[in-house]
């Protein structure tokens, strides 16, 4: 059986990449795979977060998946603190990876930064967590962006290093799923830089909530460069923001990106950005009318992740329990 298992992190605003390079990409999965997408919260205290705002944001991305698309009824929908059996397995596998393949993780050392001293304990554990999110599942297949990649590569070496030690096939090596250059969705601002939530500048992204004005706005100020559109994607070449916006266009259209280029060569920035503006609000506003009408009444965002809560225990209970058992914990 194939199980899919994938997060988002309740942190910030979701936007248009998150939209684009991910959660656009679950709902045509869910036609072919068991689904498991979770709200990651317990990874969201790796830095400071307002108790507030953390609620907040973990309805908003549970309000996200379902006005994307997602089935809350054919997939599980949960966040992850009500599973138990994240942070337990999380700490188990953490025996089993050695600090040799923590230290190379390129994440870690991006959030930490200079002062690694002050980083915590969790910011470095959390890709032994991120595979206890996959394994508790025996997750076969996670789709992820480009960044997170390392981190996946690390759960299959987790994932094997226990099965190694103790002479088993229990956990699979879960599979990455990378979804094209074209839904990597860059910053307005910058055509170099991924699209983020952390990002400090709002012009910087398109977020899920933003309303058609703040679309286009944030659409026509973003930044560019003084020529024409180019003819080919040759010309391109060394022209990051064109890139960028040309991509989006063709994620929101799905066509191709040739397709794209040939339909705007020659154009000026201003011309195609009216017609990009146009796109990402016909594209985006029914989701954030269908966000706004699911996050009125949280009560019923609430009993979709208990819900949720409660399929994704029946799956990861046993498994841990299988896991205990094979370590020798004794269950008295
Ligand atoms: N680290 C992922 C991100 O920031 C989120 C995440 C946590 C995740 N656990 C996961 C993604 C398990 C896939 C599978 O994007």
């Amino acid at each position: 059986m194939n199980r899919i298992f994938s997060g988002i992190q309740p942190t910030g605003n979701l936007h248009l990449g998150n939209y684009l390079g991910a959660i656009r990409n679950w709902v045509k999965l869910q036609r072919d795979y068991e689904c498991i997408f979770c709200i990651v919260d317990l990874h969201a205290i790796t830095m400071p977060q307002e108790p507030a705002a953390l609620r907040k944001a973990t309805r908003e991305v549970t309000a996200a998946y379902i006005a994307c698309g997602i089935d809350p009824v054919a997939c599980t929908i949960f966040n992850q603190s009500t599973v138990s059996g994240h942070a337990e397995l999380g700490w188990t596998l953490g025996c089993y990876a050695p600090l040799g393949w923590l230290n190379r993780m390129t994440q870690f050392k991006e959030k930490a930064g200079k002062q690694r001293d002050n980083a915590g304990l969790g910011l470095y554990a959390y890709p032994v967590l991120m595979a206890a999110d996959i394994l508790l599942y025996k997750a076969t297949h996670v789709p992820v962006g480009e960044d997170q990649k390392q981190h996946l590569e690390l759960a299959r070496d987790i994932a094997g290093a226990f099965n190694h030690r103790y002479g088993v096939e229990f956990f699979p090596l879960p599979e990455p799923q990378i979804f094209g250059a074209a839904t990597r969705v860059m910053s307005l601002r910058d055509g170099t830089k991924k699209m983020s939530k952390s990002e400090p500048s709002e012009q910087s992204r398109i977020n899920l909530t933003d309303d058609a004005d703040t679309i286009a706005s944030k659409i026509r100020k973003a930044k560019t460069d003084p020529h024409p559109l180019p003819d080919s994607v040759a010309g391109l070449e060394g022209r990051p923001e064109a890139e960028n916006l040309l991509g989006i266009y063709a994620a929101l259209t799905d066509k191709t990106l040739e397709a794209v280029v040939a339909e705007f060569a020659g154009a000026q920035f201003s011309t195609f950005k009216g017609a990009l503006a146009d796109m990402a609000v016909a594209v985006l506003s029914p989701i954030t009318a269908e966000m706004n009408r699911l996050m009125a009444d949280p009560g019923a965002i609430d009993a979709i992740l208990r819900d949720g809560a409660e399929k994704a225990n029946a799956i990861a209970k046993p498994n841990l329990r299988q896991v205990y058992e094979t370590i020798g914990f004794l269950a008295p």
